[in-house]
């Protein structure tokens, strides 16, 4: 009846950046990171972990578990906002990568909500163009846009990919229902400026860089509100009880806002899936990579409801139910 995960993959950077490194680089602590985020590791690239090849190298195992080879592929979609260029998009890199040469290719950003929301594009393609098969892909390297000086930020976030196969299957398994959302009112909240333009008339004399810029307390607060209400909205709209969902995996932002999260919703914690204390933030990657790593794990079986949900800048949020 809609879109169906064929195959999922993730690929992470060798290094491991403990909170231990961190406190060599900014005034904080162990003690400080893992209890305000939960955050114990993450990963960070070095030479060859270019967000497009981390992508690539989430895809290729996707494309492997799916059975599925590059030249089948028809649509690559990748959600980023830390690709090494602007042009080409980061999705035309993975496709040179792959050799996916029937593929056509584009980049989707809605910060850390951008898998799910080109998921559900890729949803939307398919139930027009039934006979296609779609990457969907979430790939940050987002320590190429923190600035390691502010404490504020560089603790939180970490760089990998997860990557999915799509495919259209008359049945009941596949996206059930989206429920997205976006408010550019509150874009100042959570934000990363270009680089300084080259139009001096379009020039922001406020332009610290290219690297991310947020109010933590107020993102916080916004962001429990947020994805608890659209995932209620969708489940009332669906007429789904939240009884009936197997697995929530939701956007590995902080500890702290799944567990508010989790405690609002009145969720079971062990149907919750995460993985926060290993990886950072990692943006549009946390969604695949935990899916991935949960589903490795055989904690989803065939038939089970899963829930997703995300929260980031924009701001940008939503939820989706999946009949796996
Ligand atoms: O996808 C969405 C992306 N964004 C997020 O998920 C962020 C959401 N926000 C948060 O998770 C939290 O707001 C943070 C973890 C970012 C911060 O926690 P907080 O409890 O809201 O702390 P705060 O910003 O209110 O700062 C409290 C204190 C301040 O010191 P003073 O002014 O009270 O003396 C900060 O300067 O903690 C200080 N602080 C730190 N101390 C040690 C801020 N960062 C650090 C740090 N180490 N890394």
């Amino acid at each position: 009846m809609g879109a169906v995960i064929l195959g999922t993959g993730s690929c992470l950077p060798q290094k491991i950046v403990s909170n231990n490194d961190l406190e060599k680089l900014v005034d904080t602590s162990d003690e400080w990171i893992v209890s305000r985020t939960g955050i114990s590791t993450r990963r960070i690239s070095g030479k060859g972990e270019a967000t497009y090849q981390l992508a690539a190298g989430a895809a290729e195992k996707a494309m492997e578990m799916a059975g599925v080879d590059a030249d089948s592929i028809d649509l690559i979609i990748v959600a980023t906002m830390s690709s090494h260029m602007l042009m080409p998009s980061c999705a035309c890199f993975v496709q040179k990568e792959l050799g996916a040469r029937n593929a056509f290719a584009y980049d989707v950003n809605a910060a850390c909500s951008g898998f799910l929301f080109a998921l559900d594009s890729g949803d939307k393609y398919l139930r027009v163009d039934k006979g296609k098969k779609i990457l969907v892909i979430g790939t940050e390297t987002l320590s190429s846009r923190t600035n390691w000086e502010d404490r504020n930020t560089c603790i939180l976030f970490g760089d990998g990919a997860g990557a999915v196969v799509l495919e259209y299957q008359d049945n009941p398994r596949g996206v059930v229902a989206s429920n997205l959302f976006s408010d550019g009112t509150l874009w100042n909240l959570l934000y990363m400026h270009s680089a300084p333009s080259c139009n001096p008339d379009l020039q922001q004399p406020d332009n610290p860089g290219a690297h991310i810029l947020m109010e933590g307390r107020e993102v916080f607060k916004y962001a429990v509100k947020a994805m608890e209400g659209a995932i209620q909205d969708l489940l009332i709209r669906e007429n789904i009880d939240l009884d009936a969902v197997d697995l929530m995996i939701p956007h590995q932002a902080n500890i702290r806002i799944l567990k508010k999260l989790v405690s609002r919703l009145g969720i079971k914690k062990e149907k919750v899936f995460i993985n926060v204390q290993k990886y950072g933030n990692t943006s549009a990657a946390s969604i695949p990579l935990a899916l991935d790593e949960a589903n490795r794990e055989g904690r989803l079986q065939r038939g089970d409801l899963l829930l997703v949900c995300s929260f980031g800048g924009g701001f940008t949020w939503g939820a989706s139910l999946l009949r796996w």
